[in-house]
């Protein structure tokens, strides 16, 4: 049988691949064979990218159950398997403003696998969602940053009804929020490839480091994750269904007019293999008293 058709949509750094523009209709059924190819193009580029698609819910959860199970962590998600990230719909998630490059759930000590984005109402201007290859973002790191990395580990928290782009505190979070610590390297269990891994505005703090270290840090790390050199601009089109890697590509928002409607249908997808893929990461939720 023919393998899918894509395209390689850029490689600005010598052995980057960010993404695949893939040529397949999502609306038809998922044969063994063609979930093995998507599977294995994920794998390759982190990214995929189908455009002009017009599928259903149900189809859109089967496609990302491909990868691992939907998560049902968020309070948007207690009962359903997609949520809508959006500024109009009254269920909406994450609806207007900008977000600051992240992973999500970095406060769990299994962070997202995956996440799907389906693009049904768009901005005229603005809202693009960026795309930062978290190991291009580590190989780019001057030498005496890569000696320091090693060892050092975060705390990240974070409060669902909070600011999503301030840097988060333990005092400012209720006392059952999801508090986990994460090494600043990822180690790729799947290539050997080291990837950047510490989202800002869930950081309570870098552990040994004074405050003024850590900030310097911080902004340094900001500064290369931020750097359009490693990062793919997604300008959406209606019918777009992005879906990529959480762990290896960080993700951002840029603003956009709030008085435009902007909905894309969201598939949150766990990691079945947490524990092996994050073997050092510790859950530090505060148990009551
Ligand atoms: C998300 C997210 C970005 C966007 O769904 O996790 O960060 O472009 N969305 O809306
Ligand atoms: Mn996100």
């Amino acid at each position: 049988m023919a393998k899918i058709a894509y395209k390689v949509l850029m490689s600005a750094e010598k052995g980057a691949s960010w993404g695949a523009a893939v040529d397949h209709d999502l609306s038809q059924p998922l044969t063994d064979q063609i979930a093995a190819e998507l599977v294995a193009l994920y794998e390759r580029y982190h990214l995929l990218l189908f455009r002009n698609q017009t599928f259903s819910a149900e189809q859109q959860v089967a496609f990302s159950k491909l990868f691992g199970p939907i998560s049902h962590r968020s309070p948007a998600m207690k009962v359903k398997e997609t949520a809508l990230v959006s500024n109009v719909a009254p269920d909406g998630v994450l609806g207007d403003g900008e977000l600051l490059f992240h992973s999500d759930n970095t406060f769990f000590q299994h962070p997202l696998k995956a996440i799907g984005l389906y693009a049904m109402e768009i901005p005229s201007v603005g809202g693009d969602t960026l795309f930062a290859n978290a190991h291009l973002v580590y190989d780019s790191l001057p030498d005496e940053v890569k000696r320091k990395l090693p060892g050092l580990s975060s705390l990240q928290t974070f409060d669902y009804g909070g600011d999503y782009n301030k840097r988060s505190t333990l005092e400012a979070v209720p006392p059952d929020a999801p508090v986990a610590q994460h090494p600043l390297l990822w180690t790729n269990p799947s290539t050997g490839r080291i990837a950047l891994f510490l989202s800002e505005h869930t950081t309570v703090r870098i552990n040994g480091l004074g405050k003024d270290e850590e900030d310097a840090l911080i902004a340094l790390l900001r500064r290369h994750i931020e750097d359009p050199r490693f990062c793919y601009r997604h300008k959406w089109t209606v019918g777009d269904f992005v879906f990529w890697d959480n762990v290896c590509l960080q993700h951002a928002r840029e603003t956009f007019d709030r008085k435009q409607a902007r909905t894309l249908r969201r598939t949150p997808v766990l990691d079945a293999e947490g524990d092996r893929r994050f073997p050092e990461s510790l859950d530090l939720t505060r148990k009551a008293a």
